[in-house]
């Protein structure tokens, strides 16, 4: 289980993270949503170690794991799929992949996983000798998503998976995600459409400037006033 309470960060003098709090559980799929600098990636990134709370405790399994570096948290198990599907663009797809399992030991099993991505993602197969700046956007996010299953994470964190594809693809990509809930991970994801987080997820937390607003199932969240209102205007119900 990862434990966040009361975490704080910054930016130089510019508070990003206020306080915030939020829990995940084991086989739980939980949606972070909010406008755009609500702080979700903030969120994100202080958990997988690329930020470093000025306060507060983040526990996994009851250990605590705020300010370790990033390979470190990977090696235990949270894999981190960023936003902008930030591959490697001049390694093939095939070193992309094995970039995720760099940590690993176990020669048979990367290859076994290796098998199922590929049979997962046929794009990728085809394209796996072809650098990975030369995929579709499509293409790149099947790829970031790939790579950071092949760490064989137990909990993994999408930042905005959907953003920017093209509706056949956004199906697609929520398609993916609900596969890996069911595959027994636990699932952190960000998302701006709001209305697909929300029917997907176990529960939800809703961000603004910094902190966590409310908090419940995808359902009450749904009916609930503040949602509608955060994003009234916004393109979050747009989709
Ligand atoms: N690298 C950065 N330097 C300074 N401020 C940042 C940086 N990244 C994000 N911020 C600020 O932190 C706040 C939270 O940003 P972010 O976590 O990216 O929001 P979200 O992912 O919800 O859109 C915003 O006010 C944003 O402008
Ligand atoms: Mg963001």
């Amino acid at each position: 289980m990862l434990r966040l309470e009361n975490v704080s960060v910054a930016y130089g003098r510019v508070a990003a993270l206020k306080g915030v709090s939020l829990e995940l559980r084991e086989g739980e799929l939980i949606s972070l949503i909010g406008a755009n600098g609500a702080g979700k990636s903030t969120t994100l990134k202080t958990i997988s170690g690329l930020l470093k709370p000025l306060s507060g405790r983040i526990t996994w399994d009851g250990e605590p794991i705020a300010g370790l570096p990033p390979r470190e948290i990977l090696r235990r198990g949270i894999a981190h799929c960023p936003e902008g599907r930030r591959v490697f663009p001049h390694l093939t797809v095939r070193e992309n992949l094995a970039m995720g399992a760099l940590l690993r030991q176990d020669g048979a099993g990367i290859a076994s996983d290796l098998d199922a991505m590929y049979h997962r993602f046929p794009r990728l197969k085809e394209r796996a000798g072809q650098a990975a700046g030369t995929l579709s956007g499509g293409e790149q996010q099947m790829l970031a998503i790939a790579r950071a299953l092949m760490s064989r994470p137990r909990l993994v964190m999408f930042d905005e998976p959907s953003l920017g594809l093209a509706p056949n693809l956004v199906e697609q990509v929520f398609r993916i995600v609900e596969e890996v809930r069911l595959q027994g991970l636990m699932v952190l994801m960000v998302e701006q459409n709001a209305l697909a987080a929300l029917s997907l997820c176990d529960r939800a937390y809703l961000m603004e400037t910094g902190c966590v607003v409310r908090s419940g199932t995808g359902a009450e969240l749904l009916d609930s006033g503040d949602v509608r209102d955060a994003y009234l205007g916004g393109r979050a119900f747009a989709a």
